[in-house]
This record gives structure tokens, sequence and C-alpha cells, in this order.
């Protein structure tokens, strides 16, 4: 069994209405908060009316626009508007784009040179105003990790930033928050709660307790995004999302076993990066085909036991019959929820896919240490697969 150090200090409140409960959970860490949102679902949803209606007893400012895969020149202004407001707590409402950027913001505030360069270096990132979140979306697991994703359109760059001041000190999850979000953008947060749990869970080595956290969070998104997207309303189905959301980054699923490099997230957010596409489509696209990259004799008893264990194979099928056949019915299901399965539909080409082999090989982890390595080549040609 591998060691492992797992640390996750935020409280996580989850149910029906629970907004109210603002006050008490940020009691003693400030009066002036600035609510962070993105584009404006918060406002047509009337979530910032409650919100802003729960923090009466607080001096409330708003920054607005955080886009999706967000943008370092928007960070960089509310960084700004913190300072000349003194901005004491930071809530964020919204998807992981605006919890990544509030947690850019929260170690923005206190360094004193550009906060790009905290996403170079994170051993630059001091103290961190405290961060709240509203989470409405379910698929990052941004709510209940220390990490956001930040782009630079300037470089073609989208990294992430990472500390353990950067925890949500806590998030508040309402399912029904979840209702209005569209269904390409639950189908696409699906996928990415499937990838986070793959990037775990298609290592060389398992356990029992963290392949069952594995196969029961993919079992509960198969179910449930189809459900979620059927019937926006369904709110069992939006709950088990939100649940799981939270699961897939915080190392819960990876204790004990092989530490991943992420390729799947080192080559997605490239992707991202140059064309800025949704995370989470990217990943339905380039998933099956690193799976298809990864699968030998060697590794397929992974595989066989992901399609025995989520999607009821016969385990008298063979090994690599059932690992085969488990990773097209995962293509197969990003399909079915309405994600587009090729690069190409979505424009891009290979133009720039040296480009982006170079800089994952540079930034990412170490995909030599992939379940079956990848290299160069092996980045280019899992991309060009894609296509
Ligand atoms: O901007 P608004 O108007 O709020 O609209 C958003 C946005 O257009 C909309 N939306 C969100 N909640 C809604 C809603 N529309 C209606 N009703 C609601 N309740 O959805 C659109 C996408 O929002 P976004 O926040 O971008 O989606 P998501 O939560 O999927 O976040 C994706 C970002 O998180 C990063 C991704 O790379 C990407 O930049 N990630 C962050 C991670 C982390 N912090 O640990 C890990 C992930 O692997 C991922 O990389
Ligand atoms: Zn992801």
């Amino acid at each position: 069994m591998h060691s492992f150090d797992l640390y996750l200090p935020t409280r996580l409140v989850f149910g029906r209405g629970r907004v109210s409960e603002l006050p008490r959970l940020m009691e003693g860490r400030g009066k002036r908060v600035l609510i962070v949102y993105g584009g404006g679902s918060v406002k047509r949803t009337g979530l910032l009316d409650r919100v802003k209606a729960a923090l009466s007893g607080f001096e409330v400012s708003e920054f607005s626009g955080i886009e999706p895969n967000p943008k370092i020149g928007t960070i960089r202004r509310a960084v700004g508007l913190c300072r000349e407001k003194g901005i004491e707590v930071l809530l964020a409402v919204g998807g992981g784009s605006v919890l990544d950027a509030t947690k850019a913001i929260a170690a923005g505030v206190s360094y004193e040179g550009d906060t790009w360069d905290l996403v170079l270096d994170h051993s630059k990132i001091g103290r961190a105003l405290p961060i709240f979140t509203v989470l409405t979306t379910a698929a990052t697991g941004s709510e209940y990790d220390a990490g956001g994703v930040i782009s630079n359109p300037e470089t073609d760059e989208k990294l992430p930033i990472m500390s353990p001041a950067l925890f949500p000190v806590a998030s508040v999850m309402e399912p029904e928050d979840t209702f209005t979000v569209p269904a390409f953008q639950t189908a696409a947060g699906a996928a990415d709660i499937m990838s986070h749990t793959f990037e775990s869970y298609i290592v060389k080595d398992g356990n029992e307790l963290t392949d069952g956290f594995c196969e029961a969070m993919l079992r509960t998104v198969i179910e449930n995004a189809p459900k979620a997207i059927a019937n926006p309303g369904d709110e069992d189905a939006r709950a088990s999302l939100m649940m799981a959301s939270s699961f897939g980054c915080c190392g819960l699923l990876s204790i004990g076993r092989t530490p991943s490099p992420w390729p799947c997230h080192g080559i997605e957010h490239e992707v991202s990066a140059w064309y800025d596409i949704t995370h989470g489509e990217g990943l339905a696209i380039i998933t099956p085909h690193w799976m298809r990259y990864t699968l030998s004799p060697e590794t397929a008893y992974r595989f066989a036991q992901y399609g025995v264990r989520v999607w009821g194979l016969d385990p008298k099928a063979g090994e690599m019959e059932n690992a085969r056949r488990a990773i097209d019915l995962t293509a197969e299901f990003f399909r079915k929820i309405g994600l587009h399965t090729r690069l190409s539909e979505l424009g891009i080409d290979e133009a720039h896919f040296g480009d982006m082999a170079d800089h994952v090989l540079k930034h990412w982890w170490p995909l030599g240490n992939a379940f079956r390595p990848i290299d160069r080549d092996g980045v280019i040609e899992i991309l060009r697969a894609s296509l």
C-alpha cells in the first residue's frame, strides 16, 4: 500500500436552502465581502439576490464577468478592486471557473507582483484571503480542493494554481442551484467528474477501498447524468452529481495507490489553452483515445475491472474483450449525453499539436509516469486520434 497525505479542511454545506447559513459560516472572517461571479447566470436564477439577502449584515461589493476558462486579465482587475476596497473575504458564486478565479484573486491580493507569477511558481503563494463558495455546477471539484486553473491568452497557456492556502473555508452546495445548468454544460460536467475518476483509477494498482470509491463515482454519474439532462429539475439526480463532483479532485480517489500524472487533464488543458473549448467536452473527446493508447495485454486488467464492476460486463468474456468493450461504452456514453466526439468538430486541426506536446511535457506532471508512459510522440498520437 502506498503512503499518502490527505488534507481536506473545507466544510461542505450541502442541501436545499443552505445559502441562508452563510453569515454563520463567515463569522469572524471580516465584514468587507467581495462576491465574485460569472457572466450573469446567478443573476438570472435569483441566486445572487438570495446570497445578498443572506449577507445583509455585511459590507458587500460585487465583481462580475469571470469567463469560462478564467483569464488572468480579469483576475488582475479583481485583485485591484480588492485592494481598493480593503476586501477581507471572498465569496465565489458560480461554477468551477468562478471558484478557480476566486482562488487566484485570494492569493493575488497579498502578493506584491503580478498574479500570473503565482501560477508559474506556486512557492510564491503566501497568505490568501479566506474563500467561501456557493457552487452552481457539478463538475470540477474546485469547491473541495486547493487548486484552480487559469488561462493566459497572451501566451496560450492554461495552468494550475495550487496551494493549501487556497482551500475554501466552506462551500455551500444546494442541488437546486444546478437545475438551470444547460444540458450541454451538465454533460460536460459529468464527463469532467468521470475523467477525474479515470485519472485516479486507471493506474497500475488499485486497492479495494479506493477502487470501490472510483467505481461508485462512475456508476453514480452514468446513472444520473442522463436523468438530469432529460429532466433538469430532477433533484435526486442533481444532488447525486453534485456530491460526486466534490470527490473527484480532492485526492480521496487516489489514496493508497500509484500516483497518477493525470494525462488527460494535462493534454486537455493544452487544447483549452489554444482553442478556449469547454474543459469537460475536451476530456470526453480525448479520454477514450488515451484509453486505447494505454490498452495492451499488460494493462487490460484495469480496464476489464472497470468494465465488469461499472458496466456489468461478464468476466467470462475475457480481459481484453471486456477492456475494449468498456472503452467503447465510455465513448458511446459521452456521445449519448450530447458531447462531440472529435476535436475536428470543434474546428481544431493539428497545427499546434507539437507546441501542445512540448508545453505539457515541460509544465505538467511527468507523463512518463502514466500507466502507459507517454512521450512527445505519444501526446501527438493521442491528439491525432482525437481529431
Ligand atoms: O458565467 P455564467 O453566466 O455563470 O455561466 C456559466 C458558464 O457560461 C454557466 N453556468 C454555471 N452555473 C450555471 C450556469 N448556467 C445556468 N445555471 C447555472 N446554475 O456554465 C458555463 C460554464 O461554467 P464554468 O464555471 O466554466 O463550468 P465548470 O464548472 O465546468 O468549470 C470549468 C473550469 O474549471 C476548470 C476547468 O479547466 C475550467 O476552466 N477545472 C478546475 C478544477 C479544479 N479547480 O480543481 C479541476 C478541473 O479538472 C478543471 O480543470
Ligand atoms: Zn477536470
